[in-house]
């Protein structure tokens, strides 16, 4: 196993400068979707990544964002984000990762996130811990959504159908706070390393959240969907955090599910 973390690790640093070299350059962007960016950088990231890990690994199936996708019968399959956090990268906004994972007869066996601005390389090992820069990393010990301040995303295709709104709200009103940092393996791996106590997201993709899950397994935290119960790559919603919060969390959200609101949503009176 200590190869493919290896290998990941080295494909991730150089698509990481890869991309970092067009953010410096700045890079205009295309559509796929009415507000779903792409651009020349996670389709080189994605050659790269593809073409690395299909000569070291012939046989490992790929799946890759932007299309680079090998099918093999292996059980061996990569996750490939070549660039996550595309509307960042293309607001000059520095906040984006390349992420890679592996699965192995259906469970993540090895993951990594680089950010390539921080120079910071988060990697799992299923096992054998999780680490930022060698060091090794652990979720953080806020004991109650009081104390904790938590991330969250919000889709950038069908957003009329998106209700996190709801979600963000009644967490907003009882923790410090809540950050949408626009990128969701780095929020994954600021979970692993305590800067955050917890995150959720609906509809993320495999890709987005492979490598981030098996950090924070491997530093400590917890890993469902946002009803508490198993999480699946392939499924509607996640949600992580450090452990402790983790009840408390899927209470409030079972309450939103339910449309009962903790805090109710002050409107705007048209006086004022
Ligand atoms: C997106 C980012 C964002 C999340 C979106 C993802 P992309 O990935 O991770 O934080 O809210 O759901 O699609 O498109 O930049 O790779
Ligand atoms: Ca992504
Ligand atoms: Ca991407």
């Amino acid at each position: 196993m200590a190869q493919f973390l290896e290998s990941a690790r080295d494909i991730a640093r150089e698509a990481g400068a890869l991309i970092a070299g067009h953010f410096h350059k700045g890079v205009q962007f295309e559509l796929k979707d009415q507000y779903d960016l792409v651009t020349v950088a996670d389709r080189a990231s994605e050659t790269l990544i593809v073409e690395r890990l299909a000569n070291l690994f012939p046989k490992h199936s790929i799946l890759g964002e932007e299309g680079g996708q090998r099918e093999h019968s292996s059980e061996y399959q990569w996750y490939v984000d070549p660039l996550d956090g595309t509307t960042n990268f293309a607001h000059g906004y520095p906040m984006f990762n390349v992420t890679l994972a592996l699965e192995h007869a259906g469970e993540l066996i090895c993951g990594v996130v680089y950010d390539p601005l921080h120079d910071e390389m988060f990697s799992a090992e299923l096992g054998g811990g999780a680490y930022l820069n060698g060091k090794r990393i652990h979720t953080s010990a806020a004991p109650s959504l009081e104390t904790a301040l938590l991330s969250t995303g919000f889709p950038s295709r069908k957003r009329h159908e998106s209700v996190n709104v709801h979600f963000f709200h009644q967490v907003s009103m009882c923790t410090h706070g809540i950050r949408r940092g626009g990128s969701a393996a780095i929020d994954l791996s600021y979970v692993a390393c305590g800067r955050l106590d917890g995150f959720w997201e609906f509809g993320l993709k495999p890709w987005d959240m492979a490598a981030g899950l098996l950090l924070i397994r491997e530093a400590g935290g917890r890993t469902t969907d946002m009803h508490g119960g198993p999480v699946s790559l392939y499924g509607p919603h996640a949600a992580v955090s450090n452990g402790p919060i983790h009840d408390e969390l899927m209470g409030l959200f079972g309450e939103v599910f339910q449309g009962r609101y903790r805090y109710p949503l002050t409107l705007i009176s048209p006086k004022e």
